[in-house]
């Protein structure tokens, strides 16, 4: 029987990175069925480019245009090109911090997917784990979701629960959502590898036996 040619990933991201290496780790070990085909960032500098050079993995800059939230037209068509020409099949949205638009999203329809540092639909956009804390909740979370022309809005595949403290600051709920991030991302693109997941209109299925994925407890317990 022959081999099925390796799931190949695409990461995009801005910043330190360190959910980019919660990805690659799992695809180093085995637990995710995938290789890292390209990294790309629109920050020069990122902690998440050296993080994928230090791995010996393809990483490159492209600058994003001169809008702030978004890519300009022609860098948005320089990114896709770049994940066509190698291949990716899921496109991993790793703190990449520029709304994706119609062209993009078009070329790689049902295949990006984005972890966000809330549960989702509570408090998108920028700085969540501020907005969780500000607003006062006791629970909040991550979420990774596939990506649509909404913001932070597509179908839900994956949530982990963090509970807020009494003396949490922005920082240390931060951290502790982070550490949800890295336990939860591999988990649903290791299924998402495996053909694990079927997308009903707004509805995400796991059709395999998967983990309690939103903590909750389940009714056999
Ligand atoms: C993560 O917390 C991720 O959820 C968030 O950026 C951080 C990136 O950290 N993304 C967003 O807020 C997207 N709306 P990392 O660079 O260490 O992976």
């Amino acid at each position: 029987m022959r081999d099925q040619p390796p799931f190949r990933l695409g990461i995009l991201g801005s910043g330190q990175g360190s959910n980019f290496v919660a990805l690659a780790e799992a695809c180093a070990r085995g637990s995710i069925p995938a290789q890292i085909a390209l990294v790309l960032s629109d920050v020069p500098d990122s902690g998440i480019l050296a993080r994928a050079r230090e791995r010996q993995l393809p990483a490159r800059y492209l600058p994003p245009g001169k809008f702030r939230t978004k890519l300009e037209p022609e860098a948005e068509l320089a990114y896709a090109q770049a994940l066509r020409e190698a291949q990716v099949d899921l496109v991993a949205l790793a703190g990449f911090m520029r709304v994706l638009k119609g062209e993009f999203l078009h070329a790689f329809e049902g295949r990006i997917i984005n972890i966000h540092p809330s549960l989702l639909p509570s408090f998108p956009g920028l700085e969540a784990w501020k907005q969780a804390l500000a607003h006062g909740v006791k629970v909040t979370g991550c979420t990774v979701h596939f990506v649509n022309a909404g913001v932070d809005a597509g179908p839900i595949i994956g949530q982990q629960a963090v509970s807020v403290l009494e003396d949490d600051t922005p920082e240390t709920l931060h951290q502790r959502i982070h550490a949800a991030e890295h336990d939860l991302y591999p988990k649903c693109v290791a299924a998402l590898a495996r053909g694990e997941i079927r997308v009903e209109g707004r509805l995400v299925r796991w059709t395999a036996p998967a983990f309690p994925l939103s903590g909750a407890t389940s009714k056999a317990q």
